[in-house]
């Protein structure tokens, strides 16, 4: 290979070598904890659908329903005639269900992150960040061009050493509620009460707290019962919901200047109403799913518990997360593959999506699991570590 490809390929081959070489896998059915890759079947511990509604009829039929009444596309951007009824309501009901006076759709959590980092401060601005921040988040800040200050991953001692000394401008500090490859919390109370003396906004990434944690699943500032002004809060739609998109719930002055600031949301054609009409029906279901979460919290101990003398040790989390700490990179994608070879799919996360040489199993649970699940992983990670 010649010119710019020669390039490429060698990047490739270096990622292939160090055992960081990504490739997709296909399904050829829904999402679910049973899934089928290459016309095999497998369990699987790897999606975020954690109360089991990616394929709920419920909202199957809302989505078929919203599609005969708006049609397959919105056709254009929000602001120019994409918004339809269906987003507008839906808008309406995410605020009222977190608490917020108002809220925004965005097509995605990423570009939302990146739609409010960017909108809210500048140049003159410092964005804190905890060192484990989803990656959306970490594109945001870079992006916003405002001074970047990340903070020792929930040391809120460093946190505030670094507000105390930033130049004048707006602080923001942003965070994940859940860190998503983790499993454990942010201390938002703690980080809230920072942000107050500081007058800084606060925004709080919920991607896996939302629909799972708090009372009804309204989420991290419930789970905490916290909330103030200055939080503005994301979550993601294609996660716990089900379905797909995201939104931020804010102070209305917050969300009109999304509207008319944020990049993310205005140069974007808007989600299919469809989907609107199906979220909201999710928003029904997550409400009633108590018992879909006190099952998930009985998964959850019984992981802990059928692993705690494993070798590999089980990161701190009281979340849906589990991710098993390996260490190598090869070692976690082989230990992955041979789960593999046993019906039992969990992804191997590795560097850059986490810090070198804490490559993991990131063992992710739905309500859908039933207990005789999370025994058939336990057995056979046991089995792999004699
Ligand atoms: C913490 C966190 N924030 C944001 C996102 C991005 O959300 P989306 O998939 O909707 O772009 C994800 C995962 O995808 C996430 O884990």
């Amino acid at each position: 290979m010649s010119g710019p490809f020669s390039r490429l390929q060698r990047e490739l081959e270096e990622r292939a070598s160090s055992g960081l070489l990504r490739r997709r896998h296909t399904l050829t059915g829904p999402q679910g904890t049973r899934i089928e890759v290459d016309g095999k079947r497998y369990v699987s511990f790897c999606s975020n659908d954690y109360l089991g509604l990616a394929s709920h009829p419920r909202i199957i039929e809302a989505l078929q329903s919203g599609a005969m009444r708006y049609g397959a596309g919105s056709g254009a951007a929000h602001l120019v005639t994409g918004h339809s009824l269906a987003h507008d309501r839906l808008e309406c009901e995410l605020a009222a269900f977190v608490g917020k006076p108002s809220a925004l759709l965005f097509s995605t959590g990423y570009m939302a992150n990146i739609g409010v980092v960017q909108a809210l401060v500048d140049r003159s601005d410092t964005v804190f960040a905890d060192k484990l921040n989803h990656a959306s988040l970490n594109d945001a800040m870079l992006l916003s061009r405002a001074t970047v200050r990340r903070y020792r991953h929930n040391d809120l001692d460093h946190l505030e050493k670094m507000m105390d000394e930033a130049e004048a401008g707006q602080r923001l500090v942003i965070t994940d509620a859940v860190f998503s490859m983790d499993g454990d919390r942010a201390l938002l109370p703690e980080i809230l009460e920072l942000c107050e003396r500081h007058d800084a906004w606060l925004l709080i990434d919920d991607a896996h707290g939302f629909g799972v944690s708090g009372a009804k699943g309204r989420g991290s500032i419930s789970h905490f019962g916290m909330d103030s002004p200055l939080v503005i809060y994301m979550a993601t739609l294609g996660k716990a919901a089900g379905v797909f998109g995201a939104f931020v719930a804010a102070e209305k002055i917050v969300i009109d200047t999304l509207v008319n600031k944020a990049r993310s949301y205005i140069y974007t054609t808007a989600t299919p109403p469809a989907l609107s009409v199906a979220l909201s029906e999710s928003l029904v279901l997550i409400d009633e799913a108590d018992e879909a979460r006190a099952h998930l919290k009985v998964l959850t101990m019984r992981l802990r518990q059928s692993l705690k003398d494993l070798k590999w040790r089980l990161m701190e989390s009281d979340t849906a997360i589990q991710p098993l700490l390996i260490g190598g990179n090869e070692e976690a994608m082989d230990i992955s593959m041979a789960l593999r070879e046993r019906g039992i799919w969990v992804a191997a996360i590795r560097p850059p999506t986490v810090p070198s040489g804490t490559a993991r199993l990131r063992i992710a649970l739905s309500a859908q699991h039933d207990l005789s699940d999370i025994d058939r992983l336990a057995e056979a990670l046991h089995e792999l570590a004699r």
